[in-house]
């Protein structure tokens, strides 16, 4: 199988006003295309951390990020912003949907950030699939929690990535929300042949990945 992502030897500390706080000690871990990853861990134990750095959010101290055989970090913060668009999706657990466009633009920025216009036809294709259709014309302020948060996986399959991140995406959700919400993740990349990386304390969840991944004190054990 190929490896589309792998990281070598992160480290990652934070300056915070009780001093220094050592989020990554030496993190190794890599990915193949197409599989699903739960990243499971104590809270605290740098499973965010991970994630920034693994999608070009954040820079890490020292250690290596190679996407589809790129090194992540020779890029300047330009080019990783493009090569963010372009290859990766990322589902936050507050959803990040901005507040003073609609659904629809919502879901375009990306695409639009890169000077490009989304196929009607995907488009048609990803809101049916995850059935956001009748929220396009509405406002983030107007939806539930459930709904921003399948808007916000729209936003992420849209630019067609080939990865998608996904930190606590089911976190506020009830349990049957929760459940279509993991449903819809993985059938989208599924259907888009796409690696998924979803941090996740839910157990069961964990449980229906690939692989599990688990994080302890800023390593994987
Ligand atoms: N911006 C920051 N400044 C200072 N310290 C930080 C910062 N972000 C994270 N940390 C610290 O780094 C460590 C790892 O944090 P991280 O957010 O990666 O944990 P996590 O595993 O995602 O936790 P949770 O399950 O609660 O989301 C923690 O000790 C945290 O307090
Ligand atoms: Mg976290």
């Amino acid at each position: 199988m190929d490896t589309v992502l792998s990281a070598e030897n992160i480290y990652k500390t934070y300056n915070s006003s009780s001093g220094k706080v050592n989020a990554l000690n030496g993190v190794t871990v890599s990915f193949e295309q197409g599989e699903f990853y739960a990243i499971i861990g104590r809270s605290g134990s740098g499973k965010s951390t991970l994630l920034h750095i693994l999608g070009g959010l954040d820079r890490p101290d020292s250690g290596k990020v190679t996407v589809s055989g790129s090194d992540l970090f020779a890029y300047s913060d330009e080019k990783m912003a493009i090569f963010r668009r372009r290859h990766i999706g990322f589902v936050f657990q507050q959803y990040n949907l901005l507040e003073d466009y609609t659904v629809l633009n919502n879901i375009c920025i990306p695409l639009k950030l890169d000077g490009k216009k989304a196929d009607p036809d995907f488009l048609d294709e990803v809101s049916g699939m995850l059935g956001i259709k009748e929220l396009l014309k509405k406002y983030p302020s107007e939806l539930s929690g459930g709904e921003q948060q399948r808007v916000a996986i729209a936003r992420s399959v849209l630019a067609k990535p080939h990865i998608v991140f996904a930190d606590e995406p089911t976190g506020n959700l009830d349990k049957k929300t929760s459940d279509e919400t993991m449903a819809l993740l993985k059938e989208s990349a599924k259907r888009f042949g796409q690696t998924l990386i979803v941090v996740t304390h839910n157990l069961e969840i964990a449980r229906t990945a690939d692989h599990i991944i688990q994080i302890e004190d800023g390593k994987t054990v």
